[in-house]
C-alpha cells in the first residue's frame, strides 16, 4: 500500500511516500525558519500561506524522486492536529481533495502519535516491546506517555506550562541566539564551563511525573541580565547550565516513569529528542533501552505521518469526506490501531 504523508501542523511542510512493503520511498521537507526569523516565533498566517505555496511542488517532488505517479497512490495521510488551525487546514483540505479526485481514502493523523511511531519507520515492526514509555519532547509538547498498545495511550505526566523545546527557544532568544533555539543552545553548550552556574531542576523535589519549564527560563533571565553585555564565554556558560538542568529534569522524570510502569523501553520523540546530551544521559542513567528515530525524523516530517497513516489504514481506519482539524487533541481520545 503506497501512502502519501502530509505534515503541515506548524512551520514545516513535509511530504513523503511510504510503501507498506518497501518502506520509505521518498521525502521532502521545507522549513519556514527563515520566514519567521524576524518575528522571534512562528506567525500563523505566514505559516499557512507558505504551506499553500509549497505543498503541491513538494508532492510533485516526492513522486518524481520515488519514480511514482499520482495514480500509484493508495491512500493519503495528513496531520489533523494538534497544531496551528490555518496550517492544519491547508494540509487537510489538500489531502482530502486530492484523495477524492484519486478515489482513494484520506485519513487525519495525530501529530504526536506519528512522532511516537517514527522510530519504527526504519526498524522491524516488533522493535518496540509493548507496553513501553514514550517521552514526547517538542516545541509544543512535553509528555510522558504509557503506550499500552498502538492507539491506546495513558498520559503519565506533562508540562504544566512551557514545553521543553519552548524553554530552549526562549532561553536562546534571551542569549541573543537564533530560532530554533535548541540546536543553538546545544552548539554553544559544547564550549561552556559546566561548573560556572547551576540552574534548578524544576518539580523534581516532589513526587509525580509533571514538568515545569517556564521557571528554568525565568531563572536564566537575571543571570543573563547580570552578565550583560555578554561575552562569547558567558553565552556558552549559560547555555551549558541551562542544557544540563533541562536534560537532568527530563532524565529524572523518565527514570520515575520507567520505575512506575516497569517498562523495558523508553522511546524519545519530537525535536528535543535530537539533543545529544539528552540521548547520552538517558542511555547511561536509565534501566531501560532507549529508542529514538534518526535525526531527520525527530523534527516535524511527512514520513512519520505517512507511516502512521499506513498502519491505521491497513488496520481498517476510515473517515468521511468532511474536513475536521483539531488544534487541541488529547492522545487519549484516539482509537486503537
Ligand atoms: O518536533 P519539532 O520539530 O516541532 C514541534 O515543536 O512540533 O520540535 C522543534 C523543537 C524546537 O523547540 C527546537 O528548539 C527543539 O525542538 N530542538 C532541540 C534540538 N533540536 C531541535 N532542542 C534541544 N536540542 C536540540 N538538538
Amino acid at each position: 500500500m503506497l501512502i502519501l504523508g502530509i505534515e503541515s501542523s506548524c512551520d514545516e511542510t513535509g511530504l513523503a511516500l511510504y510503501d507498506s512493503a518497501a518502506g520509505l520511498l521518498a521525502q521532502a521537507l521545507h522549513s519556514q525558519v527563515a520566514l519567521h526569523a524576524d518575528y522571534g516565533g512562528v506567525v500563523p498566517e505566514l505559516a499557512s500561506r507558505d504551506h499553500v505555496r509549497k505543498i503541491s511542488p513538494l508532492t510533485q517532488r516526492v513522486l518524481a524522486d520515488a519514480g511514482k505517479t499520482l495514480d500509484d497512490i493508495d491512500g493519503i495521510a495528513y496531520t489533523a492536529g494538534p497544531g496551528l488551525m490555518g496550517a492544519l487546514l491547508v494540509g487537510a483540505s489538500f489531502a482530502k481533495s486530492l484523495a477524492w479526485s484519486l478515489e482513494v481514502p484520506a485519513l487525519g493523523i495525530h501529530h504526536m502519535e506519528a512522532q511516537l511511531l517514527a522510530p519504527l519507520i526504519d526498524r522491524q515492526s516488533d522493535a518496540l516491546k509493548l507496553p513501553f514509555v514514550a517521552l514526547l519532547v517538542s516545541g509544543g509538547h512535553t509528555q510522558l506517555v504509557h503506550v499500552k498498545n498502538f492507539g491506546d495511550y495513558d498520559i503519565l505526566g506533562e508540562s504544566v506550562d512551557d514545553a521543553a523545546g519552548e524553554a530552549f527557544d526562549k532561553t536562546a532568544k534571551l542569549l541573543g541566539l537564533g530560532y530554533p533555539g535548541g540546536p543553538q543552545i546545544a552548539a554553544q553548550a559544547e564550549h561552556g564551563d559546566p561548573q560556572r552556574f547551576r540552574f534548578p531542576r524544576p518539580m523534581t523535589d516532589r513526587p509525580g511525573l509533571d514538568f515545569s519549564f517556564s521557571g528554568l527560563k525565568t531563572h536564566a533571565l537575571p543571570t543573563i541580565q547580570a552578565l550583560t553585555p555578554l561575552s562569547a564565554q558567558d553565552v556558552a556558560d549559560v547555555a551549558v547550565a541551562f542544557e544540563i538542568a533541562a536534560v537532568a529534569t527530563l532524565v529524572i522524570k523518565c527514570r520515575r516513569a520507567i520505575a512506575q510502569t516497569g517498562a523495558s523501553q523508553l522511546v524519545i520523540a519530537g525535536g528535543v529528542s535530537a539533543n545529544t546530551r539528552l540521548r547520552t544521559e538517558l542511555e547511561s542513567k536509565l534501566d531501560a533501552e532507549v529508542v529514538y528515530a534518526p535525526l531527520n525524523l525527530c523534527t516535524d516530517n511527512g514520513a512519520m505521518i505517512a507511516y502512521a497513516g499506513a498502519l491505521r489504514l491497513l488496520g481498517g481506519a476510515s473517515e468521511n469526506l468532511s474536513i475536521t482539524t483539531r488544534p487541541r487533541w488529547p492522545m487519549t481520545e484516539l482509537a486503537a490501531i
